[in-house]
């Protein structure tokens, strides 16, 4: 990861960035803005005309590499900041790490009273924008390894600089867990994941529970769609508890490690990405390892159940009655909407076992986000006004994207089944939205306190797009981050 100091007297300006700010007419071109660090005077000169000349417009995430062949310094990144707030500084950081990707080193010289949210945003674009995911060699690896943002007070924003920093590292944590293909990453791979970056982090507490502990406590859903793989499911129980903490939230996030579909198998083209299906708990076993990192003051407990759903001899057939946690069955028609059998179990346990104050889940849930909400938008769903504003806001904040969505109660006769206490798979009605309606089934006491976000379509995106990178997404990691921070 690219290291990222703050720094009152620059020490290497040879690669130098230059803030612009748009005109201040509609048409008039992009201006350099006065920067704490002092450069030669011909610099902001010279990025005035270069700005006019090949029409810079200021514009949030803009950025162009001037050459200055026997000039000091030698090269400028000249990137537009929009506005200067922190979401028009995330865009300026993403496009300033691909625009000086093959430049070993830069200084940005930041603006004179430069708020600490604009470094927040910067720092957290550059650190984005500038992951790769390769397994082996990377030929294309860019050269770009330390950036010095220059400012009069470096004190005044170590703050923002940690926290921005922590944030990006558990979303590329996120992303790696995410992108690692199934062949390697099985439950219990997942498991040793959590595990191994829970002990750089004291006062964290992990459980992991294997399929004989889950087939005595009554995990139905997750041995049912765990039970066609080789490799067996697991539930992980991670637990940050400070000492401060009076408000208790539970995390839960959908640990499909490969989603085949099972006996109800999916087409090629549905598949081919299914290594995704866990992105749910990555991101809550992230935001979580962040929370400690950052020691926020509020307890959380995160479950990610884990299992593969593959299809095999052993597999779970259409048509067979679950128990879960707690007693409540399932009639599963469709072995594909395996995400929300193991989500009901971790729900229903929790409700049980930890009674938190407030229970939110993660899941690539659906198809049906993707058709409500395109590619880069959540569906959030909750029957509490204030905590649905709060993580819609706090996910707003952070640059990601989430929409609220209903909980009809028209559709709620579509969960019905005639054998068991619920349906898991109805045919009729909005896809996204019954699957809601059906973890909803399971939250017990805690139905007002609990939220839930589909992040199938935002969890991977097909092409790099300002702060994210070509791949899995991390998305739910900044947002949970800056919701949680709001807690005590
Ligand atoms: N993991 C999928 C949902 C998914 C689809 C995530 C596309 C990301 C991209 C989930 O387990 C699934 O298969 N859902 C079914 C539910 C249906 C069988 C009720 C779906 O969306 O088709
Ligand atoms: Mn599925
Ligand atoms: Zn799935």
């Amino acid at each position: 990861m690219l290291a990222i100091r703050l720094i009152a007297e620059p020490d290497q300006l040879d690669a130098v960035a230059l803030p612009l700010r748009p005109g201040a007419a509609a048409d008039a071109s992009a201006a350099p803005v006065p920067t704490a660090v002092a450069l030669p005077a011909e610099v902001a000169d010279e990025a005035a005309a270069l700005a006019s000349m090949i029409r810079l417009t200021g514009r949030a995430g803009e950025a162009h590499r001037q050459l200055r062949p026997g000039a000091a310094p030698a090269r400028l990144l000249l990137v537009g900041i929009g506005d200067g707030d922190e979401p028009g500084w995330r865009s300026a950081g993403a496009a300033l790490a691909r625009a000086g990707k093959d430049e070993t080193h830069i200084t940005v010289a930041l603006p004179v009273g430069v708020s600490a949210e604009a470094v927040r945003g910067l720092v957290e674009g550059l650190l984005l924008a500038s992951y790769r995911y390769r397994l082996g060699a990377d030929a294309e690896a860019p050269a770009l390894t330390g950036v010095d943002l220059a400012v009069a007070e470096p004190e005044a924003y170590q703050q923002a600089l940690e926290v921005a920093r922590t944030t990006a590292t558990m979303t590329r944590l996120a992303r790696d867990l995410t992108n690692t293909p199934s062949s390697v990453k099985n439950p219990q791979w997942f498991a040793d994941q959590v595990a191994a970056a829970a002990t750089d982090l004291p006062g964290l507490r992990l459980r992991v529970r294997e399929p004989e502990e889950l087939a005595a406590e009554g995990f139905g859903g997750i041995l049912a769609v765990g039970g066609g793989s080789a490799s067996g499911p697991r539930l992980v129980e991670l637990d940050w508890q400070p000492a401060e903490a009076s408000t208790h939230v539970v995390l839960v996030g959908k640990g499909i490690t490969f989603d085949t579909g099972g006996i109800s198998i999916k087409p090629v083209p549905a598949m081919k990405l299914m290594r995704k299906d866990m992105a749910g708990a990555a991101a809550v076993v992230a935001a979580t390892l962040g929370a400690a990192a950052l020691q926020l003051p509020v307890r959380i407990t995160t479950l990610a159940p884990l299992a593969e759903n593959m299809v095999s001899g052993a597999a779970f057939r259409p048509g067979d009655i679950i128990r879960h946690y707690g007693g409540l069955t399932s009639e599963t028609t469709n072995s594909d909407a395996e995400g929300r059998l193991v989500l009901a179990d971790a729900l229903a346990y929790a409700v049980a076992e930890l009674k938190p104050d407030l229970l939110v889940d993660l899941a690539t849930l659906t198809g049906a986000n993707a058709i409500a909400l395109g590619t880069r938008t959540g569906a959030l769903y909750s029957d509490n006004d204030q905590l649905a504003d709060d993580v819609l806001a706090a996910v707003a904040e952070a640059g990601e994207a989430a929409w609220r969505m209903p909980l009809p109660t028209d559709y709620v006769e579509h969960l019905g089944s005639e054998l068991a206490d619920l349906h898991s798979a109805p045919t009729q009605g909005g896809g996204s939205v019954l699957a809601a309606l059906y973890l909803r089934e399971f939250t017990g006491e805690l139905r007002e306190k609990w939220l839930h976000i589909d992040m199938s379509a935002p969890s991977w995106c097909e092409r790099d797009d300002a702060e994210l990178t070509r791949g899995a997404t991390g998305w739910g990691v900044r947002g949970l981050l800056r919701w949680l921070a709001t807690l005590r």
